[in-house]
């Protein structure tokens, strides 16, 4: 059991993943950046499935009582929150699940990040974590459905192997997922835009897609 803080958390991804990660019976702590809205947030993925390991506090009490630290806010919070949190997160992992997205004439697009990528970015602002990219590829529809059995894989980027073992962990204990090395920070950009993808193709076939990678 890992003590996990969702930055962020209460959107509807962060609110998901942490449902998901409760129920496989980790203890998960929404942060935001009110006191107020985490703990409402808490309260309200309580209310899906009874008896969980959830609580809410801001973004600084969240990051500084956990181990993991999973950054979910949009990718124009990630220096913002990185500020706040950073001396808080020594030593620790870091999951960026942020896609850096815009949305323009109906269509979502991936936005240019001079650093490469979001995970890329994190490593940067992170420079005392372990950092990883991962989980970008899923619906928070589908993770806020617990009765929904989530098929497909998810690709985790890290320059450390300590750091991508730690994720794979996080995933295999979230039944039916299929953790995925797919290399250093560098190929997460990838990763990162297959999300713009995904959604655009939801629009055209009225469904949530995910990814599942042949010949492995
Ligand atoms: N939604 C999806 O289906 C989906 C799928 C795959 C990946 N993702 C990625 O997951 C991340 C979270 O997605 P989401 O849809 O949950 O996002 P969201 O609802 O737009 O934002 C999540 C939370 O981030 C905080 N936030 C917003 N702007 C901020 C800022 N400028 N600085 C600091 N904090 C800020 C807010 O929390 P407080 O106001 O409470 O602080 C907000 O509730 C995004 O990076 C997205 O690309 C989402």
């Amino acid at each position: 059991m890992k003590k996990i803080a969702i930055i962020g958390g209460t959107g509807p991804e962060g609110r998901g993943l942490g449902l998901r990660f409760a129920i496989a019976g980790h203890n998960v702590i929404i942060g935001s950046r009110t006191q107020e809205r985490a703990e409402q947030a808490a309260l309200e993925i309580s209310s899906i499935t009874p008896d969980l390991n959830i609580t809410g506090s801001n973004n600084e009490d969240a990051a500084n009582s956990s181990d993991v630290v999973i950054l979910s806010v949009p990718f124009e919070g990630l220096r913002p929150v990185a500020e706040t949190i950073e001396p808080l997160t020594k030593g620790k992992l870091i999951v960026s699940i942020i896609a850096p997205l815009s949305f323009s004439e109906g269509q979502m697009k991936a936005l240019n990040v001079p650093e490469g990528s979001a995970g890329e970015l994190t490593s940067i602002l992170f420079p005392q974590s372990l950092v990883a990219s991962a989980f970008q590829n899923l619906s928070a529809r589908d993770l806020l459905n617990p009765s929904l059995k989530l098929n497909g894989d998810v690709a985790i980027c890290s320059n450390s192997d300590t750091g991508l073992n730690e994720v794979v962990g996080l995933v295999s204990d979230i039944p039916d997922l299929r953790p995925l090395n797919a290399g250093s920070l560098s190929n997460s950009r990838y990763v990162e835009e297959l999300t713009a993808l995904l959604i655009n193709m939801n629009k055209i076939h009225k469904t949530h897609t995910t990814i599942q990678f042949l010949g492995i």
